[in-house]
């Protein structure tokens, strides 16, 4: 497996082993020094979404390991502009570089731009499909903050329709042994195709509007914020916006287990309150400093380096 993968695209393409892998080249790039690893390979962002968290990962990540990034810049001062498809752009950026991280607003566009690029791609969101590398970098914290990730339950709270980061980590979740609770009102309720693709794969999960309730059951919330930029129609995000807010008042009466821990890809709007940020529930900050050795195991890997 070492080295094997091609590129990153979708969660689906790694089974339990290759997660695990992923997670352990991941640790080693934690524990120790690997600058020099990447030395002579260039990295291209394309990011034609708004990002800060994963752009500027990978970069770090890259830079630690001595290899140089490219940034495609605004989308609004590129080719795009001038009318240039996203094919025609993979394939001139790839002969700038080693590997590319694409975010693109449709589903699917990781997947074509792997096929004709000739180098590695890693998705780093297509649309509200995937988000493979933050589910790594999820799933990384939860065996940091843990100790495992088999025998958790995991509620998912907020735009469970159109967030990408959850669809990427229930699939993953499903590799293991895990409850998974779904939280939402029925307007951001999982799409069906990630519940059939749960039911075939024969893995529990139960469905609820009420997190008051499966609050103590929890070991884990995954806080998403409603991913306003994906409605079709405003009328319906004024419907739900602001449907949850996770705080500490909502913890203690709600009976939260002690060893809760609250994670959120961010960035968060109002769903979850800064009064947990400096409490032992928190863990989202950490959660997006993992990022970096996560990204820094994923580059390695595509470009055959671990
Ligand atoms: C998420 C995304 O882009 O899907 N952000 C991230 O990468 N950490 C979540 C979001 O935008 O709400």
């Amino acid at each position: 497996m070492a080295g094997s993968i091609g590129s990153v695209i979708s969660v689906r393409d790694f089974d339990r082993d290759q997660i695990l892998h992923v997670l352990s080249v991941a640790e080693r790039m934690e524990a120790e020094d690997h600058f020099g690893l990447l030395q002579g390979k260039v990295l291209a962002t394309i990011f034609l979404e708004p990002s800060t968290r994963t752009r500027l990962s990978f970069a770090s990540a890259m830079m630690r390991l001595g290899g140089q990034v490219l940034d495609f810049g605004d989308s609004e001062q590129s080719s795009f502009k001038k009318g240039e498809s996203l094919s025609d752009a993979i394939r001139v950026v790839a002969g700038y570089c080693d590997v590319i991280v694409l975010r693109h607003p449709w589903e699917g566009a990781a997947r074509l731009a792997a096929r004709i690029a000739g180098r590695p791609v890693i998705n780093a969101g297509d649309g509200a499909n995937q988000h493979p590398t933050q589910t790594f970098l999820d799933l990384y914290t939860i065996r940091k903050v843990c100790g495992r990730i088999d025998g958790l339950t995991v509620g998912f709270v907020g735009d469970l329709k159109y967030g990408r980061t959850v669809h990427s980590l229930a699939t993953a979740l499903a590799r293991f042994d895990c409850r998974q609770v779904f939280v939402a009102p029925p307007l951001l309720a999982v799409p069906d195709e990630l519940r059939q693709e749960l039911d075939e794969a024969g893995v529990g999960y139960e469905q609820t509007e009420d997190l008051h309730a499966v609050l103590p059951t929890l070991d884990i919330i995954y806080c998403t914020r409603i991913q306003e930029e994906r409605f079709a129609d405003s009328v319906e995000y004024e419907r739900v916006k602001g449907a949850y807010r996770v705080d500490l008042a909502l913890l203690r009466e709600a009976g939260a287990r002690d060893e809760l821990r609250i994670m959120h890809p961010l960035p968060r709007v109002d769903e979850l309150s800064a009064d947990l940020d400096d409490t032992p529930f928190a863990v989202y900050f950490e959660q997006a400093r993992n990022g970096v050795p996560v990204r820094q195991a994923l580059l390695a890997m595509v470009l055959g380096q671990a």
